[in-house]
């Protein structure tokens, strides 16, 4: 089978794999008919992860399964499902706590947690930006779709990351009718977490960041942009709120923070909601930070190489606010929210700009990586249907 291969900082290739195949009788095999690229992606594609060359790329997944194994008993053949990035067995302390993103079983090494299809220190799953996938405990991780699921594909992909993940950030940060939210980063994940606050009953969102156009997108769905290369975020949103600050905030942009020239600085964002949020406020971290970062030294400095973030601490307590971290829980989310798509309540499909054949991921991941004029977010179909 074709799958999309990392081969070096800012190298992918499309190359002939072994089929992926059923391992386990409790495994299912999905044919991949929509795979997106992700901001997560990206920080592997720069060599920014220990991502290991000639893994496939591709957690953001939907497809049509071909087989199942022996001892699966709901999924069926035929059938339309979505998988959520995180891969989690069901029985373990985590996973019995909703914590599928932290499941003890599929992350091999015995003092981590967590596993997810094609990334960096997350279990030596393939990814699914390919033509076949191999799905663990199939009918634990798999959300099945109804009858619209092939033609709304580009809303239902969603629900295998950014949208579950954009309504994390809103939970952890403690998004409630009526409040006043601030998200940084207009990349696909804060625009699901600002379209998850204005679900959630936010009265005024902030979503700031230096991409003019993805600014646009989040104006067109009702926040309000703040271009940061011009206007300070935290003074907008101070003299929006009597000097009080926001409700809450929300983080998607994670350790390779950036102002407008493109020096990185891990602790930009961190800061920014430090100083937004009122004082009792909650912030969600949705955004990637690692615990080593090989190109941190070149890019930033020696402590942020070893995961070391200069954060305002002293003032977050002083504050009293709190903050929530880590992958997000994708099955805690998915089934409500793939409701909410069905009953025509939610449409996050609008963050698509680009839909595109696997062979092309190449040139899509130079596109999104260099964050490209209009380049929102790329869905790649390897059954070449579009
Ligand atoms: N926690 C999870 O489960 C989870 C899931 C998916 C993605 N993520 C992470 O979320 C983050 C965002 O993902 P994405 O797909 O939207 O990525 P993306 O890279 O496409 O978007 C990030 C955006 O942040 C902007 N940005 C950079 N520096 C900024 C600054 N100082 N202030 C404001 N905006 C700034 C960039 O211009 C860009 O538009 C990434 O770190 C990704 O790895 C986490
Ligand atoms: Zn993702
Ligand atoms: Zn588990």
């Amino acid at each position: 089978m074709k799958a999309a291969v990392y081969e070096g900082p800012r190298s992918v290739a499309v190359k002939d794999v072994p089929d992926a195949k059923i391992e386990h009788p409790c495994d299912i095999l999905v044919k991949i008919t929509t795979t997106n690229i992700c901001g997560s992606d990206l920080h592997m594609y720069e060599g920014r992860t220990s991502f290991e060359t000639g893994r496939a790329f591709g957690h953001e997944n939907l497809g049509q399964v071909v087989e199942v194994g022996s001892a699966v008993r709901k999924v069926k053949v035929g059938e339309y499902v979505v998988l959520p990035f995180n891969i989690a067995c069901g029985f373990c302390k985590n996973c019995e706590r909703g914590l599928s993103n932290y499941c003890l079983t599929m992350q091999p090494e015995p003092a981590m947690a967590g596993a997810a299809y094609g990334f960096a220190d997350m279990g030596p799953y393939q990814g699914g930006q390919a033509e076949l996938l191999r799905v663990p405990y199939g009918d634990f991780n798999a959300l099945r779709l109804g009858e619209d699921a092939a033609e709304r594909q580009n809303d239902y992909v969603m629900l295998a990351d950014i949208f579950p993940t954009g309504y994390h950030a809103t939970e952890m940060a403690d998004v409630e009718p009526g409040d006043q939210t601030v998200v940084y980063g207009a990349g696909p994940v804060g625009l699901m977490a600002a379209y998850s606050a204005i679900l959630r009953g936010a009265s005024r969102v902030w979503v700031t960041d230096h991409q003019p156009d993805r600014l646009r997108v989040a104006e067109a769905i009702g926040a309000i942009p703040v271009n940061c290369a011009e206007q300070d975020p935290v003074e907008v949103v101070k003299e929006a709120t009597l000097g009080l600050g926001a409700d809450n905030g929300c983080e998607c942009v994670g350790y390779q923070a950036h102002d407008d020239r493109g020096h990185e600085d891990a602790s930009l964002t961190l800061n920014g909601l430090i100083d937004a949020v009122r004082f009792t406020g909650s912030i969600g971290v949705v955004g990637v930070f690692v615990p080593e970062d090989p190109g941190g030294a070149k890019a930033q400095n020696d402590m942020e190489a070893k995961g070391k973030v200069p954060i305002d601490y002293g003032l977050m307590w002083f504050k009293g606010q709190r903050m929530g971290t880590g992958q997000a829980p994708v099955k805690r989310y998915n089934r409500a929210l793939r409701d909410l798509i069905a009953g025509g309540r939610a449409e996050p499909g609008f963050v698509v700009s680009h839909e595109l054949r696997l062979d092309e991921a190449p040139s899509a991941y130079e596109h999104f990586d260099a964050r490209d004029e209009g380049w929102t977010k790329v869905v790649l179909h390897p059954d070449g249907s579009r």
